[in-house]
């Protein structure tokens, strides 16, 4: 039996966001109804609400969450009713190239649930990231749940689900960040300061944190940032060399994703260093470089889908370390707020006074 749930919707684009109720399907083959417990409010969600992704609207919005699964569809082996999972935006398919090459982290065919959540009048809603979690229950591919130890927060473990698990994973996985490495991060929000966190967990020497809002720079240090620049005042370029003996950072970390701190960041790495791509540009940003730098300065120019994370390996070792005291994940949740308050939250959002304002239900 379907069931009528609260989810909160993006109408159209630039509307107020809603909370509606809308019709969750039972799971079909190889889906998964979970009840959400928590969910963090990301950039991306407001992004949709903008119509910055695209115009399948309306959006059930949210997709940084965790909850307890109510019930499986036919085939579903991996998790069992009663499981508390975090929910991921890259489930894998484990046959296309990527995957058969051994690298299911950049599985080019991941999936979502293939049946439609609907508002009451049988309206398809696009969730986001194939997620939408700002509702009580809902529909997802059962490999989009990754089953982690239940005695971790909701609202903490939601966070990996997205922004968090992106800027651990930016300096774990894709920068391989290493012991007594020399790591920038450029833009200290959820993401950035998540980097910094993983900079620290690889046991960098030295990690300099880089934003143009001194608010920013004081949580970035509390998150394990050694030196932080300000770049509204400094060239961080400079500041950067000048504070690794001149030569750069062994990896810079732009979570930004602007033309600008592109840039920044490739120059601002040492010879044969990595810059690492985390922040998500806009379709009209275009980037230009001589290309003999580009040869000259060697090393790696890689970007992050979702911190090159793979949920089934990464989210349960993270929670673990988490809840051994050795990754401080609390620190992330500026707040927790009801279901109806997240347009408010987008306005913290934007004003910069928040990490993550997270729903709990
Ligand atoms: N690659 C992925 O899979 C993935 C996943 C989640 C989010 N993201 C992206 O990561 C980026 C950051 O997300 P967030 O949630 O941390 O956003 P946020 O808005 O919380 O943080 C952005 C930070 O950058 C700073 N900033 C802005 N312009 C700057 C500049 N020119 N120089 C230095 N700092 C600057 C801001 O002051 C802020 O602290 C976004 O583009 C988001 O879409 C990527
Ligand atoms: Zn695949
Ligand atoms: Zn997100």
């Amino acid at each position: 039996m379907a069931q009528e749930v609260r989810g909160v919707i993006a109408p159209g684009k630039n509307e107020p966001v809603r909370v509606e109720t809308i019709i969750v399907p039972d799971p079909g083959p190889g889906e998964a109804v979970v009840r959400i417990q928590a969910c963090g409010v990301c950039h991306t969600d407001l992004h949709y609400k903008q119509g910055g992704i695209n115009d399948d609207f309306p959006f059930l919005l949210g997709h940084e969450a965790a909850g307890i699964v109510e019930s499986v569809g036919d085939g579903v082996t991996d998790v069992t009713p009663g499981d508390f999972v975090i929910l991921n935006w890259r489930a894998v398919c484990g046959q296309c190239r990527a995957c058969l090459r051994g690298r299911p982290w950049y599985c080019f065919n991941t999936h979502n649930a293939k049946q439609k959540m609907t508002l009451t009048d049988g309206t398809e809603l696009s969730p986001a990231l194939g997620i939408g979690a700002f509702a009580d229950k809902t529909l997802v591919a059962a490999g989009q749940c990754t089953k982690v130890d239940p005695s971790v927060s909701p609202a903490v473990a939601g966070l990996l689900g997205c922004g968090v698990m992106a800027g651990i994973g930016a300096a774990i996985n894709t920068g391989a960040v290493g012991r007594g490495d020399s790591v920038a991060v450029i833009g200290c929000g959820g993401v950035g300061d998540a980097a910094i966190a993983g900079a620290r967990l690889a046991g960098a020497a030295k990690i300099i944190a880089v934003d143009i809002d001194d608010r920013k720079l004081s949580t970035a240090q509390r998150m394990g940032a050694t030196h932080t620049v300000n770049s509204r005042d400094n060239d961080p370029v400079e500041a950067i060399r000048a504070l690794t003996g001149g030569n750069g950072a062994d990896v810079v970390i732009d979570a930004v994703g602007r033309p600008e701190t592109y840039k920044q960041a490739f120059y601002a790495r040492d010879l044969a260093g990595t810059v690492v791509l985390v922040g998500v540009p806009t379709p009209e940003m275009k980037l230009e470089l001589p290309l003999l730098d580009v040869f000259g300065r060697g090393g790696a120019l890689k970007s992050s889908w979702y911190g090159d994370c793979l949920p089934s390996r990464d989210f349960p070792m993270l929670i673990d370390l988490h809840l051994q005291g050795r990754l401080d994940l609390d620190a992330f949740v500026t707040e927790t707020i009801a279901l109806d308050e997240i347009e408010k939250a987008f306005e913290r959002m934007h004003g910069g006074d928040v990490l993550r304002s997270v729903v709990l239900f």
